[in-house]
């Protein structure tokens, strides 16, 4: 998709990765509508990619809320929104006996539940653009399940089944060229997302993380080039396959690693 000119709508824009995506997004020429809860954060936000010529406006709003979400689809008609990327989203990292369920539930709900919801009620204003695309970013647990993370393993396999299943569902649309669905699973990233724990975990497992401008350039650039999936990092992206084809021999290969999970884990709130 030509970026250039493209109108795109960034949820999570405030965040590690949605402000390095807008900032790349900015750069490719695309004019911007910024979401997230934070209205100071967005505003900060526009500002510093104020100057390149293009539209940037802003809207907060928690995505879990029906309502923000009807203020959400009025202002992204009146944006002319023709790209949706669905990046915010939260974690929760925990033994899943230990977690709270309002922490699971609220997982599930940010993670899989809002970008189904908002999608769906942006659909119609995508299939009214000339082009148009739907870009969710999942995670390498979602084709990678790993202990300590179910819920949001799950969420996440969950935006890949979803991605999965409309890229099938609009397939005359996309061979129109009309609209495309991309799925981006990125490894670790160095943001906000990640508590100590979860950075004190990768480190003992020796689990490497890309910066949020590198896992940026690579979303864009799936996105420039129409890529129904991408699976950012290597070993990541072996062992996502190994893991589709081949799941007891990467059940045996993370059995040694549980005592290291559980010696980071703590009880969530
Ligand atoms: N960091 C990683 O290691 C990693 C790895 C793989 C995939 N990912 C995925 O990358 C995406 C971006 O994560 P990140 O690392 O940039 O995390 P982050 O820095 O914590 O940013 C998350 C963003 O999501 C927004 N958000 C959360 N709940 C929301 C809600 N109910 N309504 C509206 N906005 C909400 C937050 O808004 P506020 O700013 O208003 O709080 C924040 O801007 C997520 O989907 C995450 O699962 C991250």
């Amino acid at each position: 998709m030509q970026l250039n000119g493209a109108r795109i709508l960034l949820t999570g824009a405030g965040g590690g990765l949605g402000q390095a995506l807008a900032q790349a997004l900015a750069e490719a020429g695309a004019s911007l509508l910024l979401v997230g809860r934070d209205q100071k954060k967005l505003a900060t936000l526009a500002v510093n990619l104020a100057g390149g010529g293009q539209e940037v406006s802003t809207l907060a709003v928690d995505l879990k809320q029906p309502a923000d979400v009807a203020r959400l689809v009025e202002e992204a008609g009146r944006f002319q929104t023709d790209v949706l990327i669905n990046n915010a989203g939260i974690n929760a990292f925990g033994l899943f006996e230990q977690q709270d369920w309002a922490r699971v539930a609220d997982v599930l709900e940010t993670n899989l539940a809002a970008p189904m919801r908002l999608t769906h009620a942006l659909l119609s204003l995508l299939q009214s653009r000339e082009r148009a695309a739907i870009v969710n970013i999942g995670s390498t647990f979602g084709s990678l399940p790993f202990p300590g993370f179910a819920a949001y393993s799950a969420a996440k396999a969950g935006m890949k089944g979803f991605s999965q299943a409309l890229r099938r569902e609009l397939w005359q649309e996309r061979a129109d060229g009309r609209i495309e669905v991309i799925y981006v699973a990125p490894r670790a990233i160095d943001t906000p997302l990640n508590t100590p724990a979860v950075n004190a975990l990768n480190a003992d497992l020796g689990s490497k993380s890309d910066s949020p401008e590198a896992a940026a350039r690579q979303i864009v650039a799936a996105l420039a080039a129409g890529r129904g999936e991408t699976y950012l990092g290597f070993p990541e992206r072996l062992f996502a396959w190994l893991n589709g084809v081949a799941p007891a021999l990467i059940d045996r290969a993370l059995k040694p690693k549980l005592a290291i999970v559980k010696r980071h884990a703590r009880p969530a709130i």
